[in-house]
């Protein structure tokens, strides 16, 4: 690799980061961080680093860097035929095999997948697809999309507003009059603190049931959830939370969108939340764990139900209104192939399974009984530590004083480990590769204990 002295002087006047200060960087104020390869669970920085990265880019790269398998399988699809578009019937060997291959690993019930290239489009897709189902089967008014309190679904118009995080939504003019928000399943930090799980539950649904009956059912399309809150905080849900919340959306009509786009192919180790937690909706998002990222590439993926009305929608009115030029993109797809393939032969989803429920043991013996660890929660490869001022009385510090952000510089300063400070919250969230070995799980765990010591004492 050529060395460039100007980079870091291109990067401050030129780049554009997304999620970033942009002041702070400008000025120089924020680090400038150059990424140069990658291998297993550890990424290398043109300084000479090498870091473990405990969140697998942004909870994507979930086979680990490095892998020839897909790389190769990109190169050889971009020598054959690097790009034909997938209008009017027209496909490619890697877009259709990658078709058969999800359906194959979906909920039985689940009909045709349609590609885009970000979680944030499918997302969009999704809500589309929701108000063509509803203006074809004759409930024009039936429009609204339910979305809970910190979820994240993207950070476009429409996905954006989904999401319930204030970060998307203010000075943005966010969220659009379409999406109405409800109760996140966030247990830890429920209002009653004597309430039980049970309990916290049946308040969730009766916060839901009120909503729905304020705005009325026949106003209400659609809820998205992810089956667990990602970016919000890394939260499973309570026992029972998905049984009950689906029994509500049947006795309404209101479609299901599970979005799993952290969650699916076997993040939670199960191939797909929705199986992990008995949920059975009508459109799945995915994206980042089709292709580990090797390739930009998302989906949604339609169930038998609202199949059936798109097919008379297109009788009724022609060829669907939707599509962009890169859906299917041969060069994902090929990624997607390759990906899924390896996902099998080395047994990876079992990995997350073992390795992540060895992750999370290791991290609430560690942890739990630190005077200002409030939570030590996860399900497979997903790992959260929340941090509060008061254990007794549950307090928070107070944002201004960074305590997650100041844990996770300190983790990478001590021992060259990335975590991910979560958002809103003082949450330091885990989500490595599957390939994470017992030892690297280890390694994190006791690095971790290293940088709450060292911050809070
Ligand atoms: C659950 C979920 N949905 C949607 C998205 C948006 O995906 P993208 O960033 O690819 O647009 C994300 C991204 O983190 C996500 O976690």
């Amino acid at each position: 690799m050529l060395h460039n002295d100007h980079l870091e002087q291109w990067d401050r006047e030129n780049f554009f980061h997304p999620s970033t200060h942009l002041a702070d960087f400008a000025r120089g104020d924020l680090p400038h961080r150059v990424v140069t390869g990658g291998a297993g669970s550890h990424i290398h920085t043109r300084d000479g680093k090498q870091l473990l990265d405990a969140f697998a880019g942004l909870y994507c790269v979930n086979v680990g860097y490095g892998r020839s398998e897909i790389a190769q399988a990109i190169a050889d699809q971009a020598r054959e035929l690097a790009y034909y578009h997938a209008y009017v019937g027209h496909g490619t060997e890697a877009s259709i095999t990658l078709s058969k291959m999800i359906l194959d690993r979906a909920p039985d019930h689940m009909s045709k997948v349609y590609f885009g290239l970000s979680g944030s489009d499918a997302n969009e897709t999704n809500i589309k697809l929701i108000w063509y189902y509803n203006n074809i089967l004759g409930r024009p008014e039936k429009k609204k999309i339910i979305s809970r309190w910190r979820g994240y679904h993207g950070s476009g118009l429409m996905t954006g507003s989904l999401t319930g995080l204030d970060l998307f939504h203010a000075k943005f003019d966010l969220p659009l009059a379409q999406v109405v928000h409800t109760e996140a399943p966030y247990y830890f930090r429920r209002a009653d603190l004597a309430q039980s799980e049970e309990a916290f539950v049946a308040h969730c649904v009766a916060e839901l049931e009120a909503l729905i009956a304020r705005e009325g059912a026949d106003t209400i399309a659609a809820f998205i959830g992810e089956p667990v809150l990602g970016t919000g905080g890394i939260v499973p849900p309570p026992t029972g939370y998905w049984e009950a919340i689906q029994a509500v959306l049947d006795k309404h009509d209101i479609l299901l969108v599970a979005d799993e786009v952290v969650t699916g192919f076997g993040r939670l180790g199960t191939m797909f939340g929705s199986d992990h937690y008995g949920m059975r909706p009508d459109l799945i998002t995915i994206a980042k764990g089709l292709t580990s990222a090797y390739a930009p590439l998302s989906g949604s993926i339609v169930s038998d139900k609202m199949w059936k009305v798109l097919e008379q929608g297109t009788d009724e009115n022609g060829p669907i209104g939707h599509g962009w030029t890169y859906s299917a993109h041969p060069i994902g797809a090929a990624a997607g192939v390759a990906n899924l393939k390896l996902l099998d032969d080395l047994n990876l989803v079992e990995n997350a399974a073992s390795v992540g429920g060895h992750l999370n043991a290791a991290m609430r013996d560690a942890l739990s009984d630190h005077a200002n660890v409030g939570d030590v929660r996860g399900e497979g490869m997903l790992c959260a530590v929340e941090f509060v001022a008061d254990k007794a009385d549950r307090t928070f510090f107070d944002a201004s004083e960074k305590i997650g952000p100041q844990i996770a510089a300190k983790l990478l300063e001590q021992d060259d480990i990335i975590a991910r400070a979560m958002p809103q919250g003082d949450i330091l969230g885990f989500a490595p590769p599957f390939s994470l070995s017992r030892d690297e799980a280890d390694r994190i765990v006791s690095a971790t204990a290293r940088a709450v010591q060292a911050v809070l004492g």
